[in-house]
């Protein structure tokens, strides 16, 4: 059976790089195979999908050796467009690819590109939101999807074009549990179907019911099999409690939060030291909570107290004095020109700065720009840019997605410490894992906590 993307002795260098981040990759993907890509993070693993679908060079910069063949066709001077439709793409950034306002048109819009018949394009877009139970959606303005629901609109848009490859960057990434089970029986079907799939995934458990084969890349090189487990990281030293005794008034105290048209939220006391985390599917309003609580968003009914006084008075920059917030989408919080200057803020010593790099990782990217880290790198910087400010109270908004065993345990370390120093956290997250190893207390967030 003709491969439909076979690779041959790739080797990829970015602009100003002295070294490949990937070299000599050899792939084969053939008609009905599901192959899996894993590595840590920032191993090369989007990389190696943008010089598929042509984004590397030609929009990113970078030299690119070898080739890349699609159904027998050496794929080198198509561009981006011209292989489109033969190689559907989920970006692991799924932002970046939103093109319209509304979630109807998202879809046509793909369509319309793959010059599918105009009879048949309303039927298709029907079919594939029902597919992804997104009908109730159809209407909404993009802008007010949940990173879920816009994660599972794009996938919709990407399976809606049936092209004969489809490359996904973390397609589960911001999905719950029901949603990622929905996506692999459908990628199942597909590839029964003849889709040749290539995933990017590092949760293999969730996978591997559905892959064929799965692969790693490890030090530039693409090597058959999952990657060895790292081993376990010690645990950062406790630090001794803070001398003064906790405080028996609460951080946080909110009462019957609402914002218009949605029900209420329930009650959330936190205490210094505490961890709370938001469990709720895609869409039901734990993000929104987040950014009332931050500021960002007033709510139209209830109140927040922090330290026993209203916040509706209050400015931002007098909230984020004690409330730090790490965003869901780490693009939209990094403004610095380099990863030291985006921890080392003003006020902030350089050896925080440097321990806190250190501690996640990151310090031999100090001087690399935070818009060139891969989006797990990107994550961990974003954390360390709000925990170096030393707020009392931490909101995440799932921030461990993407991360490697490693690179997880070096989040999940430094936020220990942070609220055995007596910080608080309040956070969301789909992994089980991360609840487990922060201990945190479980609020339920939608129709059952909502
Ligand atoms: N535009 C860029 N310019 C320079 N270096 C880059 C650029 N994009 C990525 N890199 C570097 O290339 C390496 C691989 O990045 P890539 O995004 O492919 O990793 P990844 O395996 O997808 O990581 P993750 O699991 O975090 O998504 C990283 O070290 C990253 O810092
Ligand atoms: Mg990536």
């Amino acid at each position: 059976m003709e491969p439909v993307i076979q690779i041959e002795n790739l080797s990829f260098t970015y602009a100003n790089a002295t070294q490949h981040v990937l070299c000599d990759i050899n792939l084969t993907l053939k008609p009905g195979e599901i192959v899996v890509v894993a590595g840590a993070t920032g191993s090369g693993k989007s990389t190696l999908l943008n010089c598929i679908a042509g984004i590397a060079p030609t929009h990113i910069g970078g030299t690119l050796t070898g080739t890349i063949h699609c159904q027998g066709q050496d794929i080198e001077t198509w561009n981006v467009c011209q292989r489109s439709h033969r190689i559907g793409t989920l970006l692991q950034n799924v932002e970046t690819q939103i093109f319209t306002d509304n979630v109807y048109d998202e879809v046509v819009f793909g369509l319309e590109n793959l010059a599918t018949p105009t009879q048949r394009i309303p039927a298709l877009t029907q079919a594939i939101l029902q597919e992804f139970d997104l009908q109730a959606q159809t209407d909404r303005p993009i802008a007010r999807l949940s990173a879920g629901q816009k994660q599972r609109l794009i996938i919709a848009c990407v399976l809606a074009m049936g092209q004969p490859a489809l490359l996904l960057d973390e397609p589960f990434a911001y999905l719950d549990q029901t949603t990622s089970h929905l996506l692999l029986n459908l990628l199942k079907q597909r590839a029964a179907q003849g889709q040749a799939i290539l995933i990017v995934e590092h949760r293999l458990d969730l996978v591997q019911t559905i892959c064929d084969r799965t692969l790693h890349i490890h030090q530039t090189h693409l090597h058959p099999g999952p990657p060895t487990l790292a081993a376990p990281l010690p645990s950062s030293p406790t630090p001794p409690l803070p001398s003064s005794p906790i405080p028996l008034s609460p951080l946080l105290q909110t009462n019957s939060l609402t914002l218009y048209p949605y029900p209420s939220y329930s009650d959330i006391t936190l205490y210094s030291g505490e961890t709370v985390l938001l469990k709720g599917d895609n869409g039901s309003g734990k993000t929104t909570l987040l950014r009332m609580i931050s500021g960002l968003v007033k709510p139209t009914a209830g109140s927040i107290e922090l330290l026993e006084c209203s916040i509706a008075r209050k400015r931002i920059v007098e909230i984020a004095q004690t409330v730090g917030f790490v965003l869901q989408n780490p693009n939209h919080q990094l403004f610095a020109d380099t990863v030291q200057q985006e921890v080392q803020q003003p006020g902030i010593l350089a050896s925080t700065a440097d321990r806190i790099l250190v501690q996640l990782n990151l310090k031999e990217r100090a001087e690399q720009h935070p818009q060139s880290l891969s989006q797990g790198q990107k994550r961990r910087l974003a954390l360390g840019a709000v925990l170096a400010r030393q707020p009392r109270l931490c909101l995440l908004d799932e921030i461990t997605i993407g991360q490697d065993t490693q690179s997880l345990q070096l989040m999940l370390n430094l936020l220990q410490t942070f609220t055995r120093s007596g910080g608080t956290l309040l956070l969301t997250s789909h992994d089980p894992a991360v609840a487990k190893a922060l201990n945190a207390k479980i609020m339920e967030v939608g129709e059952k906590g909502r």
